[in-house]
């Protein structure tokens, strides 16, 4: 099975150790965990939060940090003005929550904004709460619509915490000990250009092996409803356009339908508004995180007309659904991005990024691969670039260095570096987060050598 992108449970008890927090927050950690059910990945908690400010956090000792992942939140950046413009209006106008079956303004702006900005032929949707809903209504509607219930997705994703999307996912960390999960979830070996397992370099010779795998599972399972993935991977592989088109033939020619889950690259993160618009147009996609404008949980699906067919089902029976707070907030997200120019900005400074980054590779034998599109970059370090080994010591002391210099980013699989700012991120943020890095890897290598 291909290893979880969450196993980093380690490199957080060691940071918590290193980290000097003061009395206040000490005793504000003290207190959570007497409160809280502790779960992995969540708990120990190492620092607290005092606020949450653009492309920064601040935490409990007042140091501001550049945040590199913001759980995906942040897209365009805390306390956006106009999301909080939104959120005030909708106060102040008294629409801040509508019942099942009335409809109201911000929630049809929204789907009409949201659904004008689609690629072409998805124009319907439904909203939710969080991603995991999210993943589970798109899930219900192809299973509904193609009238079968089996679903293939990756081993070691994530596509949120409920118990179908835990059986989607596919993380042993998420479903050890409950049972039997969700019947009919199978799962593939998720692509990987770098370390697959049979050491080859050729990205068409690789594709078309995991291509041959799908197929494989297709032609003995006829009863497939959907494949669910993420268009570009979570350690931010990008698959090819090729892997995506030969994939997306064959779902066709057996009635399978496509969803990509776009909670975390949606809204301009990969350069594009949506990341299918570098492949191909999904048959549902799944929006979520940074359209809450990183103040409320909202997430939903978009899909095409001809999906339109579950009048006597609910799929997404939610509270919330056209909450018109939340739906306000969608709209400005969507309204902001476009304003601020953020997805050409996004895929310049990507660009940028990742020539630097490239750059650094020349000079550290540390840095075994750079992946990803936009703003959203996965730096793998390896211990020897033949063997490529897992450099996770090595990872870990680098997190540790960049957030004693105010650079905060969570590690991927232990080794790979994560790096997803806010899209609001300046140049010379940018710059200082890549000196960081740089000088945390001298550092670094020096130590270990
Ligand atoms: C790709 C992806 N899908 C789904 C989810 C679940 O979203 P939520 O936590 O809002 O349920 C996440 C959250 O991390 C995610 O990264």
């Amino acid at each position: 099975m291909a290893q979880s992108q969450v196993n980093q449970g380690e490199n957080i008890t060691s940071l918590s150790a290193s980290l000097k927090t003061n009395h206040a927050t000490q005793e504000l950690l003290e207190r959570d965990a007497k409160v809280y059910y502790h779960q992995t990945l969540s708990t120990p908690v190492f620092n607290a939060i005092q606020q949450v400010d653009g492309a920064y956090i601040v935490d409990g000792q007042g140091e501001k940090h550049l945040d590199l992942h913001g759980n995906g939140v942040h897209t365009i950046g805390y306390n956006n003005p106009k999301v909080l413009q939104a959120i005030q209006d909708a106060i102040s106008n008294k629409l801040t929550f509508a019942p099942r079956r009335f409809t109201n303004e911000p929630a049809v702006a929204l789907a009409e904004k949201l659904t004008s900005m689609a690629p072409k032929g998805l124009n319907r949707v439904l909203f939710c709460p969080g991603g995991s809903e999210a993943v589970e209504m798109a899930t219900m509607l192809a299973k509904h619509h193609t009238g079968k219930w089996k679903t293939l997705s990756y081993y070691g994703t994530f596509h949120g915490a409920g118990f179908q999307s835990i059986s989607i996912g596919a993380d042993g960390h998420f479903r050890e000990g409950l049972g039997p999960m969700m019947p009919g979830a199978i799962h593939l070996e998720l692509p990987d250009y770098y370390r697959n397992p049979w050491g080859w370099t050729n990205q068409e010779a690789i594709d078309n092996e995991y291509i041959r795998q799908f197929e494989l599972q297709v032609l003995n399972n006829p009863d497939i409803a959907a494949l669910i993935s993420e268009p570009i991977f979570y350690n931010s592989t990008v698959p090819t356009k090729y892997y995506w088109e030969r994939i997306q033939e064959i779902c066709r020619e057996h009635g399978i339908l496509l969803i990509f889950d776009e909670i975390y690259t949606a809204f301009g993160r990969t350069g594009k508004f949506f990341a299918s618009e570098h492949f191909v147009t999904p048959d549902i996609l799944v929006v979520g995180k940074g359209f809450g404008g990183g103040v409320l949980p909202y997430a939903g699906i978009i899909g095409k007309e001809e999906l339109n067919t579950l009048h006597h089902r609910s799929i997404g029976h939610y509270t919330h659904e056209k909450n018109p707070l939340c739906a306000a907030v969608g709209k400005a997200v969507i309204d902001y991005v476009e304003e601020e120019s953020l997805v050409s900005k996004t895929a310049e400074l990507g660009l940028y990024m990742k020539a630097q980054l490239e750059e650094m590779q020349n000079e550290f034998q540390l840095i075994g691969n750079i992946e990803g599109l936009g703003l959203n970059i996965g730096v793998d370090l390896v211990k020897n670039r033949n063997t490529k080994e897992r450099a996770k010591e090595e990872a870990t002391e680098l997190m540790k260095y960049c957030l004693s210099k105010n650079v905060s980013f969570k590690l991927i699989q232990g080794n790979i570096l994560n790096l997803k700012p806010s899209l609001v991120i300046t140049k010379n943020e940018i710059d200082y987060v890549l000196t960081t890095i740089r000088n945390g890897l001298s550092e670094i290598t020096t130590k270990f050598n």
